[in-house]
């Protein structure tokens, strides 16, 4: 993709060279516009670096005499990203004033444009910069919200500047920007994610190829919404999301007890794990030697954990997923059934391109009440986003 990057004077800033080398990186060809105040944060040699491009920093400095900048850039770009965005380039662009390269070129541009913005809280809750954003929103522009996080005055509240992955993954799905809202304050999600480890030995275990990617996306999602999180899952290769209570399991055991001490403070419960079905009956406190002859390991059930909060759910929601590589919707159906979850959404794992390693994932959603939801392709982030507004319009306790 073409992208015209624009960078606005904020703290912010530094992620901006991230974003610009990650959509690089990508293979995405950048070209980076800097407002007079983005150059009192860094100079543009870092932009210039990353993108391999000049930077445009001056709307009087053309530096093709041929042509006229802004107005060829905009018939070169296939986006317009402007991250970090301030409440002042929002409220220029709101009111159509072009005073500088990046104004003007958002002005003469007819493509899709995206906006993250990154502010003091108190800043971003002000009516008039409310209202400008309302306005861009109208006029189609796609504003990528800030998360809840430090910001760099110290308040810990909405204005931080989304994560650059998130941004590149917006823009380079193109899909409409869904508006995050603050639909799960108050509300406790349980979440399960990963593969559990059944030990044979000190050095040998028994697992299976989930990622647990789907799990953690869920958890970021619903503690951006407002929820508290508690996530339970084995020692993965992941960030836990921030804010979100993380808790370390290694085997299905350890994992049914975890759920069993939190899930009476849960409101929802997602089993987003890839719980072991079998465990070894015996596991040896030295390394096994190897003998003549093959070797058979006995294994034994394991406690099903959706099934025992099936059974015992109070006032809690309940997800389950299926793990299919066939007759998906049969399978599927028959696990809601069977562990008296509220839905349980499917995915094919045996599709290379979603599920289990996959940063994407696709999945069908069926409710207790006989109705179902597709989701389509896309990062899991985005799914778990799709996950949970069906949750909350089915309504739970
Ligand atoms: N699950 C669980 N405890 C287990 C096994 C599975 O809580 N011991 C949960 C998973 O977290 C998931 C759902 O049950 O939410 C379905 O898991 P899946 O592996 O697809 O199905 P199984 O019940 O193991 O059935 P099968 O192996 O026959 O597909």
């Amino acid at each position: 993709m073409k992208i015209i990057l624009g960078v606005t004077g904020g703290i912010a800033v530094y992620k901006a060279i991230d974003l610009t080398s990650k959509l690089t990186q990508a293979g995405h060809d950048v070209r980076v516009i800097m407002t007079e105040s983005a150059l009192k944060f860094v100079t543009p040699l870092a932009f210039q670096a990353l993108s391999r491009n000049n930077v445009y920093t001056d709307i009087f400095e053309e530096q093709n005499p041929a042509e006229i900048q802004h107005i060829s850039l905009t018939d070169w770009a296939d986006c317009l990203v402007i991250a970090p965005i301030t409440a002042a380039t929002i409220g220029k662009m709101a009111h159509g004033i072009s005073d500088n390269m990046l104004t003007a070129t958002y002005l003469a541009y007819t493509g899709p444009v995206y906006i993250a913005p990154a502010m003091n809280s108190k800043m971003y809750d002000h009516p008039a910069v409310i209202e400008n954003l309302t306005t861009l929103h109208e006029r189609g522009v796609q504003i990528i919200e800030p998360g809840a996080g430090f910001l760099a005055c110290g308040y810990v509240a909405k204005g931080r500047m989304s994560e650059p992955q998130d941004i590149v993954d917006v823009v380079t799905s193109g899909k409409q920007v869904q508006q995050i809202q603050q639909d799960l304050v108050g509300k406790h999600v349980l979440i399960t994610a990963g593969p559990t480890i059944e030990k044979i030995d000190p050095v040998r275990y028994l697992t299976n190829r989930s990622s647990g990617k789907m799990g953690y996306s869920l958890a970021e999602a619903a503690s951006v919404r407002g929820a508290s999180v508690t996530l339970i899952s084995s020692d993965l290769p992941l960030a836990v999301p921030e804010g979100v209570k993380h808790i370390k399991i290694e085997s299905a055991e350890d994992m049914f007890n975890a759920v069993k001490e939190h899930m009476e403070a849960a409101n929802i419960i997602i089993k987003a794990a890839a719980v072991a079905d079998y465990t070894p009956v015996e596991v040896f406190d030295q390394k096994m030697k190897k003998r003549e002859g093959d070797l058979s390991i006995q294994l034994k059930r394991t406690q099903d954990i959706l099934m025992y909060i099936g059974e015992h759910k109070t006032h809690q929601y309940v997800v389950g997923f299926a793990a299919e590589t066939e007759q998906v919707e049969m399978y599927a159906r028959g696990k809601l059934v069977k562990k008296n979850a509220d839905v349980i959404i499917a995915n094919n794992v045996g599709d290379k391109s979603i599920g289990f390693k996959s940063d994407d994932n696709a999945a069908t959603m069926y409710f207790k009440d006989g109705s179902s939801e597709e989701i389509d392709k896309q990062p899991k982030l985005g799914v778990a986003h799709e996950i949970l507004t069906h949750v909350i319009k089915k309504g739970f306790n």
